[in-house]
């Protein structure tokens, strides 16, 4: 079962809530959320005022991506927002064990990301706490990117290490997913299927949802 995640980032947010209920109608499994500082990436977005509109109007699953600095000291208020997935970065925490704890005993699901130039290897002592991992396939900070080819093997090779756990990880790719890409990926292991631009570029959003879903079971 492959899950696709449509990146409001790339939405129209002055038609946001119409743009949502299209997603609906496109089979969209979770919502991904891309949540920016300014500081541990050169871009700002939204945070849980926003979440939490979004979770009034919808019951698909929020998946919040964020790109911040301390994530550790906003894991209860993306809680209470209605986030269901939270993801942290590496790079971006010093005590990754404690947040990912935090973050589950909040009751979400808690995932890890890594940026394109960190290695799978960096994984290798929390994956076995974590229930999804987020392997950037572009540098975060914009949608519309070019995808980074090289992100295909480190999908290989973290998903050969999820293998060998033997427990259930969500593999996530991010950035420059669209239909040219998303069967490739999708046999390289991942499971879950991040898109911003792909889908919100295009004039009918529920039918973009469905032709990528298509495109990744090819
Ligand atoms: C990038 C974000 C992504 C981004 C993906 O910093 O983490 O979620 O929105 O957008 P596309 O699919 O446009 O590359
Ligand atoms: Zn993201």
């Amino acid at each position: 079962m492959i899950k696709i995640a449509p990146s409001i980032l790339s939405a129209d947010f002055s038609n946001l809530m119409k743009q949502i209920k299209d997603l609906e109608k496109g089979g969209a499994d979770w919502i991904h959320l891309d949540i920016m500082d300014g500081h541990f990436v050169p871009n700002l977005t939204f945070g849980p005022p926003i979440v939490k509109a979004i979770s009034r109007i919808t019951k698909i699953p929020l998946d919040a991506h964020l790109m911040i600095e301390h994530p550790d000291r906003y894991v209860e208020a993306f809680k209470i927002a209605g986030v269901n997935r939270l993801t942290v970065h590496v790079e971006a925490c010093k005590h990754l064990h404690r947040t990912v704890q935090h973050i589950k005993k909040l009751g979400m699901k808690a995932g890890v990301s890594l940026n394109p130039a960190t290695p799978a290897s960096s994984l290798k002592e929390i994956l076995s706490y974590v229930d999804q991992v987020l392997v950037m396939s572009v540098n975060p900070g914009f949608g519309g990117q070019k995808f980074i080819e090289s992100s295909i093997r480190k999908i290989q090779e973290i998903a050969l290490m999820i293998k060998t756990i033997g427990k259930k990880i969500e593999l996530e790719v991010d950035g420059g997913v669209d239909e040219t890409n998303a069967s490739k990926l999708v046999k390289s292991g991942a499971t879950v299927l991040v898109a911003g631009y792909s889908i919100f570029s295009k004039k009918n959003i529920s039918h973009a949802v469905r032709n990528l879903r298509n495109a990744a079971l090819k």
